[in-house]
């Protein structure tokens, strides 16, 4: 996730509204930005690694412009550098491109213009737009080469586009990734979301995915996929700019729960293909693959808990043995890392001083270590030797949803390519994989139970979780949540374990989540479930639709499930939903709960 700004107009001034709408839309991303303007002597550009404000010291020299593009980058390909911040040129610095998303066949179509002449500077899948359209005579007839260089994009993005040659549009494309035409007095914008204009207008149309756009300062026209042109709605909002940023919700934390379908498609993009997961977008050769005969797991907090979700996954597909460790423990723990051990790190921020600490030991050890993070250029991507990136973008509530869902699906991808280096193909599973962003969907749509169950848990002080197997997990990271952010009293239990001493806390009315997505494993729940009833409990269930309807459950929330090994992270939204909506309910702060940080640097 990325933030992309447009100007066009009749007066001067695009380079204060750019800057502007990007620090609105920093939430976005922050680890660097630029601006382009498109001024008849050529295009000028200003980027800085970091954030905005190193921004602004470079600007002072911008000669003023009516025409121009910005970005604030969470990078994808290639680390945060000045060379990698966008706007990105063609080769004679007559086109300009910002983008937010991933350019799937980037590999190739680089290949393909660099062996065609065209130079490039930096490491990043952006830069093949601006060549791309410098190809096909963007620099004359920008909507028309736009036209051609779109037929040859694969992936899920949003770019815009500025020539030097027409100072009075910008061309924009959606594919996917959000984008937005807002509309001023002889001036109009282009923006990632709301926020970026809405000082200037409150009025706006949402470009729909696979639509192009030209936009001058007092005309726009849309294009649909076919090429037809098309009318789209105008539509006003009476947001604030704090309402904008996070997209009309009104917490960071709904609105990432909420975004997590498309997460999951980010994630998994170009990771697939047919039945199988393209190992080598992960990060790891195969022939590195082949030769792993043990895993050890290092995290924190709900990192941990993806961690616990993986080792079940790896070792039921591939049957590697698999450890999951609390980094903070870990450490000092003197541990046995054999020969052949896969150490894996996993981290949303890749700076959780436990978990790079863990990395370092395994180095000394000459063991190699593998980063599952969601920050590109983060001190565990730099260390580890090999990274995979879970493309989430970036998480700004403080309690973790869709980095933890982002981190679950990229073990599953793993589990997977282990298992392809064995000869252990999991087709079906793939196929699974690819249906979970619509399923996610379909479990968002049907989430008005968890609200009410929510406020009736908000009156408890204890609040118990069980579950076996991979719902065991799943319970963890759902009384973590709850905890988090609602400050109840929560316990995670293997549902087994209830009868050797938690069973005598449960009394009348005490209220236990109940997690059911191993359908193999639901009697034996069922009895421990029976187990609370026969002592007064009450029971909400998170439960695979396929099971009966006559479960005892007090009160049920049914899942699309497909299989455990790739389907858990659905149960994950209701968990999330519950802890959000108690929270809610009893007025605590969501986004920044009491004493927590969002990363932790320190020991
Ligand atoms: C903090 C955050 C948690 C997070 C944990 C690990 O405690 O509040 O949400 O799970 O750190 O963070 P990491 O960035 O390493 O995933």
């Amino acid at each position: 996730m990325c933030g992309i700004v447009g100007f066009v107009g009749q007066k001067a001034d695009a380079l204060p509204f750019i800057f502007d709408g990007l620090k609105r839309l920093e939430y976005r991303g922050y680890d660097s930005a630029g601006i382009a303007l498109a001024l008849p002597q050529g295009i000028a550009i200003r980027k800085s690694k970091g954030k905005i404000t190193l921004l602004e010291s470079v600007l002072g020299s911008l000669p003023p412009g009516p025409c121009g593009i910005g970005h604030t980058r969470w990078a994808t390909h290639g680390r945060p550098t000045d060379q990698n911040a966008h706007p990105h040129t063609d080769c004679h610095g007559e086109i300009a491109t910002v983008h937010n998303g991933i350019i799937e066949n980037f590999q190739e179509l680089r290949a393909e213009l660099i062996a065609a002449g065209h130079q490039f500077v930096s490491d990043t899948d952006t830069e093949v737009i601006p060549h791309l359209l410098e190809h096909y005579g963007g620099a004359q007839d920008l909507e028309s080469a736009v036209r051609q260089a779109e037929m040859r994009l694969k992936g899920a993005y949003a770019f815009l586009a500025v020539s030097s040659h027409e100072p009075d549009k910008v061309v924009a494309v959606r594919r996917t990734s959000p984008l937005l035409i807002g509309l001023g007095k002889n001036e109009n914008y282009l923006a990632s979301d709301f926020s970026a204009f809405l000082a200037a207008t409150r009025r706006a149309v949402a470009m729909e995915n696979g639509d192009m756009a030209v936009v001058k300062p007092t005309t726009y026209q849309i294009w649909d996929a076919g090429g037809h042109l098309v009318d789209r709605p105008v539509i006003e909002v009476d947001w604030d700019i704090k309402q904008a940023e996070r997209g009309g919700y009104p917490h960071f934390m709904l609105k990432e729960i909420m975004e997590q379908p498309e997460a999951w498609s980010d994630c998994l993009l170009g990771r697939l293909d047919g039945g199988r997961v393209v190992s080598s977008e992960l990060g790891l050769s195969n022939e590195l693959l082949s030769h792993v005969s043990r895993i050890q797991i290092v995290a924190a907090g709900t990192a941990y808990h993806a961690g616990l979700i993986g080792k079940a996954i790896i070792e039921r597909v591939v049957r590697i043995p698999v450890a999951v460790d609390v980094a903070s423990e870990y450490r000092y723990q003197e541990p046995v890392l054999e020969q052949g051990t896969l150490v894996i790190a996993i981290s949303q921020s890749g700076e959780t001083a436990d978990t790079l600490a863990c990395v370092r030991m395994a180095k000394e050890e000459g063991r190699v270590t593998y980063a599952v993070t969601n920050s590109v250029g983060s001190t565990l991507a730099r260390e580890a030797d090999a990274v995979v990136y879970t493309h989430a973008g970036p998480e700004i509530a403080v309690a973790s949803t869709k980095a933890y869902t982002t981190q679950i699906l990229v073990l599953s991808l793993l589990a997977l390519a282990l298992a392809q280096s064995r000869d252990m193909a999991r087709p079906e599973l793939v196929q699974m994989l690819r249906e979970l962003p619509g399923l996610g969907h379909e479990v968002l749509e049907r989430m008005d139970a968890v609200k009410t169950m929510a406020e009736k848990l908000a009156n408890n002080h204890d609040v118990f979780y069980v579950g076996r197997g991979i719902d065991w997990a799943l319970a963890m990271e759902g009384q973590l949540k709850l905890k988090e952010i609602s400050y109840i009293h929560a316990e995670a239990y293997a549902a087994g374990e209830l009868k050797h001493g938690t069973l005598a806390l449960i009394e009348e009315g005490t209220p236990v989540v109940a997690i059911i997505t191993e359908s193999t494993l639901a009697e034996k729940t069922v009895s421990n479930i029976l187990e609370v009833k026969a002592r007064g409990g009450e029971v909400w269930g998170i439960v695979d639709e396929k099971l009966p309807s006559t479960l005892p459950i007090d009160h049920r929330i049914d899942i699309p499930m497909r299989s455990p090994l790739v389907s858990s992270v659905l149960a994950a939204i209701p968990l999330q939903l519950l802890a959000y909506w108690t929270a809610v309910t009893l007025g605590k702060d969501v986004d920044q709960p009491r004493n927590l940080a969002k990363s932790v640097t320190v020991e």
